[in-house]
């Protein structure tokens, strides 16, 4: 294995940047791992495996998402930093356990200060692989998803009730993307009464989720624009750009994706378009909580309170946003740097 470690930009003893980019002679393996910052405790970050045209673009990956763990993991009162890492997919690649092994031993030589945790692309399998060889994973026993999607939902019902005073019964949402998150948001969004309407790449996979919830499918290129309550992006980042802002149909935005905001300024454009924007990193924090709690020994009932707590969270940044007339996304950013003591949200 060859790897190199840049120590980047840091602020001596407030934030450790660390960026490593990893090459594994012997399977190809090619990875990159972002520590954004460990002020709060190890940095915990999923693994996303998935096809990037270059390193260059998984580099900004990696750092985009590492900054939106630190907020994520900051605003939900949690003992970690903010990481994430990125698997290079590549045509004739070695045996996925060969390439997750080696992946493994670029994460050990973080001596424990990156915790790696399943993303899209990558299993709690894949996650049991990488723990033969790192020193600490998370996710290696259990799927977050069902409790990010819990999240997510109780965050949707908050924002609802702060528009319309109301439950989530004659709304309609539209989801993008019905995998791990998306389809359980999309039965529980269901059972409450919501008019569900999703879409997904794969059509037969959205096709399915549309029946089982008794919603409707529609053609992931419609998606945006379908006249809804609420859009809620559960698929790839940065959907919503300076671009899309115009074509969109909804009254809120508020989904699982990571980073979906292209650029900071789209968080104004929405605003100023009339929509309520919940911020991703607000929002998505069920998983984390999850791994939080199968660490200190939860039980059920006190993991599901405080994942549901995303939902009060979520009414008390909107309401201090109208209060103030700023946006939700410097209101969440401002709770964040509180708790992190600097800070956190200046723009990579
Ligand atoms: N899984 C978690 O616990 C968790 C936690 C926090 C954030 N997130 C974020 O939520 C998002 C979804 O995560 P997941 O675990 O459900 O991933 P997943 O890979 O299981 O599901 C993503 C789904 O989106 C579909 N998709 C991809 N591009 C699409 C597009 N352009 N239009 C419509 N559909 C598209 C895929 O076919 C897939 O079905 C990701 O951005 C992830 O980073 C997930």
């Amino acid at each position: 294995m060859s790897t190199v470690i840049n120590v980047a930009d840091t602020t001596p003893g407030i934030r450790t940047a660390r960026l490593a980019v990893g090459h594994d002679d012997a399977t190809g393996m090619q990875a990159v791992i972002a520590i954004d910052d460990t002020t709060l405790g190890p940095a915990l970050g999923g693994v996303r495996w998935v096809p990037y045209p270059d390193m260059d673009a998984a580099v900004t990956e990696a750092c985009r998402l590492a900054r939106g763990m630190t907020l994520k993991n900051a605003l939900a009162q949690l003992p970690y930093g903010g990481a994430k890492s990125v698997i290079l997919s590549q045509d004739g690649e070695a045996d996925r356990v060969s390439v997750l092994r080696a992946f493994g031993r670029l994460v050990a030589e973080f001596d424990g200060t990156y915790i790696p945790g399943v993303d899209m692309g990558t299993t709690v399998e894949d996650l049991a692989v990488i723990g033969t060889v790192a020193p600490d994973v998370a996710c290696n026993h259990a799927d977050p998803s069902p409790w990010t999607a819990l999240g997510v939902y109780s965050g949707i019902v908050a924002a609802v009730r702060h528009l319309d005073h109301s439950g989530l019964a004659g709304h309609r949402v539209v989801i993008q993307g019905v995998g791990h998150v998306g389809a359980n948001l999309a039965q529980r969004l269901a059972n409450a009464g919501a008019e569900v309407v999703v879409c997904d790449i794969d059509p037969a996979r959205s096709e399915r989720i549309a029946a089982s919830v008794g919603g409707r499918s529609v053609a992931p290129e419609k998606a945006l624009g379908v006249p809804c309550d609420v859009l809620a992006p559960c698929a790839q980042a940065r959907v919503i750009t300076t671009a899309t802002v115009p074509t969109l149909g909804c009254r809120i935005v508020a989904g699982a994706a990571n980073d979906v905001l292209s650029e900071r300024s789209c968080a104004d454009e929405l605003a100023g378009m009339g929509i309520t924007y919940v911020p991703d990193f607000l929002l998505n924090a069920g998983g984390v909580i999850h791994i939080y709690a199968i660490r200190s020994g939860w039980d059920h009932t006190r993991l599901e309170g405080v994942v549901m707590g995303i939902g009060h969270r979520t009414g008390d940044v909107l309401e201090r946003a109208r209060a103030t007339g700023r946006t939700p996304l410097d209101i969440a950013e401002e709770l964040a740097d509180e708790r992190l003591g600097h800070p956190a949200s200046v723009p990579i």
